[in-house]
């Protein structure tokens, strides 16, 4: 048990607290606050005076209240009974205190995250005598229905299994006795890790496959590599939520972190009450199966916001060790700055630009540089991942504030939502002109193998798209009518790729998930028709001749028809009309 260190309160601002102590305590240690035991941690020392952030609401406190330095930094649990679990910033287990007192959770109440009674079944995987070091697995326990936890020795151990059993544990329990250069280590399921240091690795690997979103926007035009890290900064309403459960529950990562840092304590009740309601199409069963939500649900203070995603990505990490690509969403890491400036502003800290501190960019790359692909430290060889998917709500939809354009330079994959889409129903509302992704050649491999023509299709797409854009500028001023017939055709080949490609809507029963090879084929139908139909209007057959065609409607509908088979058809189709069309012209011309 670490020490504890006594001190009292000296002054009150706000959820800041000045402390005394007898000796010097530590920095970013947690702290009990005052008669109520309200939590705090430590953010900056000067001897024996501590500034304590407390997490909850400081109402009523006085001086003279006793402080206590706990002895550790803010820590994750990490073992079994994760899964499922809605825990806060903080480490408390908001679904047991939800079911306790209810939304407004009452001060001081705290409930570990990891149920201390229940009993797992540990099925040992090692033996007496084995060696082991970090990292090892010792064990598995069958958590949840779809999802086999992996007991592993903690970070910075070694040593030669003494005993070990298999049997009936709570995540507290003795299931064997690590012999160490240092002595006998108890081993448990659970052990603790603090939350703003990241895990050791072996390795950082570079990153070599897409993750797979089945959101064709994504995958196809602005993809994020597993290990990854993604920003998706919008204004009020232009679907960051939407997008970040899509990819939540259609991605082909194993498990989900999700962490909300919202605004309102109701807004994280939706959280609570609808997440664990999503169905796994994975796996028929829910989703929540192989979840864990980071959500202040309570009345806390901001500065418990601050923690939460440090909370997240530590247990995002646990699980990457296990050997697992995780996928984390943080919505939103805007909320999470506020928290942050907030906390400096009662430090009296010199303001930086819009008023946050001047460390904002360190913070944000130890957030994104915590992503990656990495071997794990294990004496076998394991793989794992950890991608970071962070929404940025930029007051009044403007980029260029400080946490949208420090978030620009972390990331490898950008996906600007745009309001004008989002107020026309384009969804998902991301700007193809706007966004970007650095993962461009690790996914262009993984495509490539799939079908060796991609990397030229969406090339070719994406600059349909972009010359759309200019041409529409003149269109504004002249009218579509008075251009010539190629600009239109790129006008109408775009509408088409808009309409049929890029809209996707999360809530129709086909087209929310998109499958790779549906992508595949379903972006070249568009190229195909506009490969085929380009020669015609250089021999000067109409647009408005090709507008008619009747397979175009079919087209902008494939993405709602289930498999590839209609493509095909369509294809067919497609080439019957426009052969037609250019006989009826060659007739004329004859
Ligand atoms: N992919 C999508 N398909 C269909 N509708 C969508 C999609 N994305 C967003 N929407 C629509 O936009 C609405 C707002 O989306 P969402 O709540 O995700 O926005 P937000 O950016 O998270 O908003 P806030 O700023 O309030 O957090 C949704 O309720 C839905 O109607
Ligand atoms: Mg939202």
């Amino acid at each position: 048990m670490a020490e504890r260190l006594e001190g009292t309160i000296e002054r009150i601002n706000g959820s800041l607290i000045i402390g005394k102590f007898k000796d010097e305590p530590k920095m970013g240690d947690l702290i009990e606050v005052g008669n109520l035991k309200l939590m705090g941690e430590i953010v900056r020392l000067s001897q024996e005076t501590a500034f304590i952030q407390c997490y909850e609401s400081t109402a009523g406190l006085k001086p003279g209240e006793p402080v206590i330095d706990i002895g550790t930094p803010l820590v994750a649990e990490l073992g079994p009974g994760l899964m499922g679990q809605i825990i806060d910033g903080v480490a408390r287990s908001e679904t047991e205190l939800w079911a306790l007192t209810g939304p407004f959770i009452s001060r001081g109440a705290n409930i570990a995250p990891l149920n201390r009674e229940k009993i797992w079944k540990f099925e040992a995987t090692v033996k007496k005598g084995d060696k082991v070091s970090a990292g090892d697995i010792i064990g598995t326990v069958q958590e949840t229905d779809t999802f086999v936890h992996k007991i592993m020795i903690p970070p910075n151990q070694e040593g030669t299994i003494k005993s070990i059993k298999t049997g009936e544990y709570t995540v507290v329990d003795t299931l064997g006795v690590l012999e160490t250069t240092e002595g006998d280590v108890d081993l448990k399921m659970m052990h603790v890790w603090p939350v703003r240091v990241g895990r050791p690795i072996k390795e950082r690997l570079a990153l070599s496959q897409p993750l797979i979103t089945g959101q064709r926007v994504i995958d196809t035009f602005f993809p994020c590599a597993k290990g990854g890290a993604s920003a998706i900064p919008g204004g009020f309403g232009t679907g960051k939520t939407v997008t970040l459960q899509q990819i939540a529950k259609w991605s082909d990562a194993d498990i989900i972190v999700y962490i909300g840092c919202g605004e309102r304590g109701n807004e994280m009740a939706d959280v609570v009450e609808q997440f664990p309601e999503i169905e796994d199409p994975k796996t028929g069963k829910k989703l929540i199966e192989r979840t864990i939500i980071v959500a202040n649900v309570s009345n806390m203070a901001v500065s418990a916001r601050e923690a939460s995603i440090y909370m997240g990505i530590t247990i995002g990490e646990y699980f990457r060790d296990q050997g697992f690509d995780v996928s984390l969403m943080a919505d939103s890491t805007s909320r999470w700055a506020e928290a942050l400036r907030d906390i400096s502003g009662r430090l009296e800290e010199i303001p930086a630009e819009a008023g946050f501190p001047a460390y904002l960019a360190d913070r944000i790359a130890n957030i994104y540089e915590r992503a990656g692909r990495v071997q794990v430290p294990a004496t076998e060889d394991r793989f794992g991942s950890l991608t970071i998917l962070g929404a940025v709500s930029p007051p009044g939809g403007d980029y260029s504030e400080p946490v949208t354009t420090t978030t620009l330079r972390f990331i490898g994959t950008f996906w600007a939502l745009d309001s004008q889409l989002a107020y026309r129903r384009h969804f998902p509302a991301i700007n193809w002109l706007r966004s970007f992704s650095r993962y461009l050649e690790v996914a262009a491999r993984w495509w490539g193998e799939q079908d060796s023509s991609w990397e030229a299709t969406r090339a070719l797409a994406l600059r349909i798209l972009e010359e759309a854009a200019e041409i529409e500028e003149t269109a504004r001023i002249i009218g579509e009518k008075a251009l010539p017939d190629d600009q239109r055709l790129v006008l109408l080949v775009a509408e088409m790729l808009r309409e049929g490609f890029l809209v996707q809507s999360a809530f129709h029963d086909v087209d929310r998930y998109c499958a790779p090879e549906k992508q595949v084929k379903l972006l070249k139908i568009f190229i195909d028709f506009y490969n085929t139909v380009r020669p015609l209007i250089e021999q000067g057959i109409p647009i408005d001749q090709v507008r008619e065609l009747d397979v175009i409607g079919e087209i902008m509908r494939l993405k709602e028809r289930e498999g590839t088979e209609p493509i095909d058809m369509a294809s067919a189709q497609m080439m019957n009309e426009i052969d037609a069309l250019a006989k009826h012209y060659e007739g004329v011309d004859a």
